[in-house]
């Protein structure tokens, strides 16, 4: 799996394959995002049905899996595009069920729900003995929306003379719509597919996303094209194409609380002749940043990232001659003077001609994946924004007026950035949204019986785990970015680890290995009493030899929270690792989070351990502690007096976890005290790990970082901590770590999401 292209800042597919955006909208306090979804085909070529992610700033993007499948008889062939209502505290989806008979045959289907990851009852409201006769079978794509008490609906069409169109559909409920009318435009393309109408400024503007318009030099370069008309009573205005680059369609809109109209466009493009590098890891495709419409004196729309993108930004530098920007981040140009603009972005090339047209070029295959030039007529060009992710640019001209958004592919991550012809500001944009654990990753080596001495066992299976890397891998599983930082051993084992962090998500991209030492092992057995023996391999491990100067700043620079645990430790190069990525992460505002975990085993005595724990102890902001740690680090059992003894040095916040009992949050602010979930535990190996990942998972979902620790309320922290329990109460009735550890999506199950 190759990470490095993978978007920051745009939501992309977790696998497989991702098109039109669907059903957007805000709804139970969050913002909606479905999409034409493939999970598993990165080319698209298995049924699409929707996927579904959610957010509640329109930044952060959670992924909460497949929504719409296409398992009925009606929508068996494709749960394809549609939209959203929000409509008396429920969510109505509207979509196209598609059928391949020998002519197509599209259903529109509705559904009527509470929860937004809850898609039940289908229900057909149109088949094509509702479209009329003007139209083939090709028609798909409802967008509904409800105005003055109506229920209002355009579809795309075509019609029998191959022209492209909408129907107008009109109802008193969501599910009984007539035809009204329709509306086209001559010489516009033989199909027009996800139309999309709304009021802006007191103007009504429809989107569509035609097929065939005729190519020309500076419009309409792409296979298909997407834009907008004004309604004008039963007539449209002349059409304006939304975006000039190379990977832009199917955009829709939808309303924000606040009353922003916002559009998200696929950024990407159907038939085309170049291709996505992300396909050799697995998956392909993203959607453009949610962009705000506003209506400039024209009656023109403009398109401008939501003012929310401006939050990531850090300082702000200015670009000179020779400026090199880490990815992902934006540059704005104001022109300076009377001649072109030239800007260029490592291979990526933006120019403006005194002839009022520019262009957006790529200057080779590695950067460009063969996209080679885009045009547009704009004008003079007075203002530039770009915003270059790790693997797509979207420039912004003149205020919004023109957009150009297109794929790229840079080798490097650092790319140099330098401006003719106007002043350019820079600004790196960093999210503070991923867990980064530092330490071991090694092979668990399960007995095949327990309840015996470890002489007994005849025969041990593999499974990847090691406390920092589960931690990871709880926090991922529930939809958080995390990556782990460590050494492997070049053998087997070592990939074996990367292999499996990589499959649930955890970004591996950094970490290093080395012919020096192995992979480390742990083979482990449980005594009839319960007690569980260690035996470990790592004189030293490959972990052990990691040295501080293979980590880079840029680790860090979008970590929300850097883990760690007391067996890297010791008297060997990772511990002083540990020092310097806390110093590197503390840098970047994280919170420091530190689970003693302890292993005496792997100590030549109990007070190296006590040092090594002190030692650290005071470097960390959230301290995590079970009872017996607890009383090993203060000496004393009793909880009310021993956990103040732990706040020394920068401590903010103490977990204690009582096993079967719960746990303990403690701040400054108060304590709180979650009960565990009582449940009939089989395998409580990676437990603790579970429950500190998904505490700083939902810790981080409810806003909170470092500077808010001391002052957050016991509420929140009771919350975290429930959320916690849950998630072990799930994973200790499933075998092994990272296996047990339920998805968000298995934990909304009621049933406790057994196996
Ligand atoms: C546009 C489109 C839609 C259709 C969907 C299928 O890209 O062709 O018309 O509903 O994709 O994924």
């Amino acid at each position: 799996m190759i990470y490095k292209w993978r978007q920051k800042l745009h939501i992309e597919p977790p696998t497989g394959w991702l098109n039109d955006p669907n059903g957007l909208c805000f709804f139970d306090g969050r913002y909606h995002v479905f999409f034409q979804y493939s999970p598993d085909s990165a080319t698209g070529n298995s049924p699409r049905g929707w996927g579904h992610y959610e957010s509640s700033d329109l930044l952060s993007w959670n992924f909460k899996g497949e929504s719409i499948l296409p398992d009925t008889a009606y929508d068996c062939d494709g749960a394809y595009s549609g939209s959203a209502v929000v409509y008396d505290g429920r969510l109505h989806i509207f979509y196209t069920g598609n059928v391949n008979t020998p002519e197509n045959h599209a259903n529109v289907i509705h559904i009527c729900c509470e929860h937004a990851d809850d898609m039940g009852g289908k229900k057909v409201i149109l088949s094509p003995e509702d479209y009329p006769d003007f139209v083939t079978s090709q028609v798909r794509d409802p967008k509904v929306w409800v105005e003055d008490g109506k229920w209002k609906m355009v579809l795309g069409a075509q019609t029998v003379n191959n022209g492209g169109c909408v129907l107008l559909y009109e109802g008193d409920s969501p599910d009984s719509f007539r035809f009204v009318k329709s509306l086209s435009h001559e010489g516009m393309g033989y199909m027009w597919e996800c139309p999309d109408i709304f009021e802006l400024d007191g103007n009504t503007y429809m989107t569509v996303s035609p097929q065939g318009i005729g190519h020309e030099e500076y419009r309409y370069q792409n296979t298909f094209s997407s834009g907008y008309f004004r309604i004008k009573g039963d007539g449209l205005s002349d059409y304006c194409e939304l975006d000039c680059g190379f990977d832009f369609y199917a955009p829709q809109s939808f309303e924000a609380p606040d009353g922003r109209r916002i559009l998200i466009g696929w950024m990407g493009m159907g038939d085309a002749n170049y291709w996505n590098k992300t396909v050799e890891s697995g998956y392909q495709h993203c959607l453009t940043l949610p962009r705000e419409l506003t209506v400039a004196g024209d009656g023109a729309l403009l398109q401008n990232p939501v003012r929310e993108l401006k939050q990531l930004r850090g300082n702000a530098e200015v670009v000179g001659e020779d400026k090199w920007a880490r990815l992902p981040f934006e540059v704005e140009a104001v022109r300076s003077g009377e001649g072109e603009i030239i800007m260029t972005i490592g291979g990526a090339k933006f120019e403006s001609f005194d002839d009022g047209h520019c262009e957006l070029s790529f200057t080779d295959e590695q950067t460009g994946a063969s996209r080679s030039v885009r045009k547009a007529k704009t004008g003079r060009v007075d203002d530039v924004r770009m915003i270059v992710d790790t693997s797509g640019i979207e420039i912004y001209i003149n205020g919004g007026r023109y957009v150009m958004s297109t794929r790229f592919y840079p080798e490097y991550r650092e790319l140099k950035v330098t401006a003719q012809g106007a002043t350019s500001v820079l600004y790196g944009l960093a999210f503070h949204d991923t867990l980064v654990s530092i330490g071991e990753a090694l092979i668990d080596f399960i007995p095949n019986k327990t309840g015996c001495e470890f002489c007994e066992v005849d025969s041990f299976a593999p499974a990847v785990g090691g406390a920092p890397a589960n931690v990871c891998a709880a926090f991922t599983r529930l939809g958080g970015k995390s990556r782990m930082i460590t050494q492997l051993g070049n053998d087997p084992f070592g990939e074996v680890i990367t292999g499996k962090l990589n499959e649930i998500g955890v970004d591996t991209s950094y970490v290093t290995y080395t012919d020096e030492a192995n992979t480390a092992l742990a083979f482990v057995s449980l005594k009839a009493d319960g007690d569980r023996v260690f035996s470990f391999y790592r004189k030293p491990s490959a972990d052990m030899l990691y040295e501080p100067y293979m980590l880079s700043p840029y680790m860090f620079d979008d970590c929300y929270a850097l883990h760690f645990c007391s067996v890297s430790l010791g008297d060997f190069p990772m511990k002083k690792a540990h020092k310097a990525a806390i110093t590197l992460a503390s840098s970047h505002g994280a919170i420091i989070s530190f689970d003693p975990n302890l292993r005496l085993m792997l100590w030549d005595s109990a007070d190296k351990l006590t040092s090594a724990v002190l030692e650290f102890l005071p470097e960390c902001d959230i301290l995590k502690v079970s009872e017996e740690e607890l009383e090993f680090i203060t000496g004393s059992s009793d909880i009310s007096t021993a956990i103040p003894t732990l706040f020394a040095g920068r401590v903010k916040l103490v977990i204690c976890t009582c096993g079967g009992k719960g746990a303990y949050v403690v701040n400054a602010g108060g304590t709180a005290f979650s009960p565990a979930v009582p449940v009939e535990a089989v395998d409580t190996t990676g437990a603790g790990d579970g429950f500190i990942g998904a505490f700083l998972w939902r810790l981080k979902s409810n806003g909170i970082g470092r500077k808010d620790l001391s002052s957050v309320s016991s509420r929140i922290l009771k919350d975290c901590a429930d959320f916690a329990n849950r998630f072990c109460s799930i994973s200790v009735r499933r075998n092994g770590a990272i296996p047990s550890y339920p998805t968000y999506g298995e934990m909304q199950n009621p049933d406790g999401g057994k196996n």
